[in-house]
């Protein structure tokens, strides 16, 4: 598929006519300190924020609420895996706290999920709601030591579709995963990819990386993007340098 083809790239306008920015910084920070020295050094109109569980775990609700009151779409990166009542209890937490986005696991099963979905129907503005499949650090030889004998690719894609019919948004997939995801679940799932790397940037340790344009030219809809941002000396000037090869390229 041709760059120019895809209706999600780049700094494109949603049907609200709002500003839709493709990146998701991930808020890697140990505290809430380090976290608002970042925040306070970028645009959120150039990107969307990641908070993880070690960030949230140390920082709580607190700073979720200040980082959207101080305009950030936030994704609540805190993989819901549990019975179906407290994921319901846990989704409508999160979108009384104001996120833009969160996840749950999808090997929680189709009740889990949709009582996720359930759990922020009547919000009184929805979040994304995406589903995390298998793990990316996990692989097929990882799988069948718990019994699951089925090809990792095969067993992404049917969870993925698992979860589009329980009436969420999309996936976090690897980018690598993103073409035949896009090709099979079609143009309005949410393919949410981490792994990214300019081709300025080091892979850290990240194993199979791919560049934001790649990603995007693949079908993913976000792109996740940590320590190439967040550890760079002007994390604007490196946000806007992605940008720009992303604009470049549609
Ligand atoms: O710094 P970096 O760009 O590698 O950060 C990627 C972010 O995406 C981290 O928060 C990491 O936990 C998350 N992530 C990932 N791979 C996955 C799922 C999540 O790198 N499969």
């Amino acid at each position: 598929m041709a760059l120019s083809e895809l209706p999600q790239l780049g700094l494109d306008e949603t049907a609200e006519g709002m500003n839709d920015p493709k990146i998701i910084v991930a808020l890697d920070f140990a505290d809430a300190r380090h976290a608002f020295e970042f925040s306070h050094r970028i645009d959120p109109g150039q990107c969307r924020l990641k908070v993880g569980k070690e960030l949230f775990t140390r920082a709580g609700p607190g700073l979720v609420k200040s980082l959207v009151a101080d305009g950030f779409d936030i994704f609540l990166d805190l993989k819901f895996h549990d019975i179906p009542n407290t994921v319901r209890q846990a989704a409508r937490a999160a979108a009384e706290l104001g996120v833009w986005m969160f996840n749950v696991h999808a090997l929680g099963g189709e009740a889990m999920m949709r009582a996720a979905r359930a759990g922020i129907d009547d919000a009184a503005q929805r979040p994304l709601l995406v589903a995390v499949t298998i793990l990316t650090s996990q692989t097929d030889s990882d799988l069948a030591a718990l019994g699951i004998d089925r090809p990792l690719p095969e067993l992404v894609e049917s969870l993925a579709r698992r979860a589009l019919d329980c009436g969420l948004d999309g996936v976090v997939c690897s980018a690598h995963e993103a073409p035949a995801l896009r090709a099979s679940l079609g143009a309005a799932a949410l393919l949410v990819t981490p792994g990214i790397r300019p081709d300025w940037a080091t892979a850290d340790d990240q194993q199979r990386i791919l560049t934001p344009e790649a990603a995007l030219a693949g079908g993913a809809s976000y792109l996740v993007i940590g320590r190439p941002i967040t550890r760079a000396d002007d994390p604007a000037a490196a946000l806007e340098r992605i940008q720009a090869s992303i604009r470049e390229a549609a």
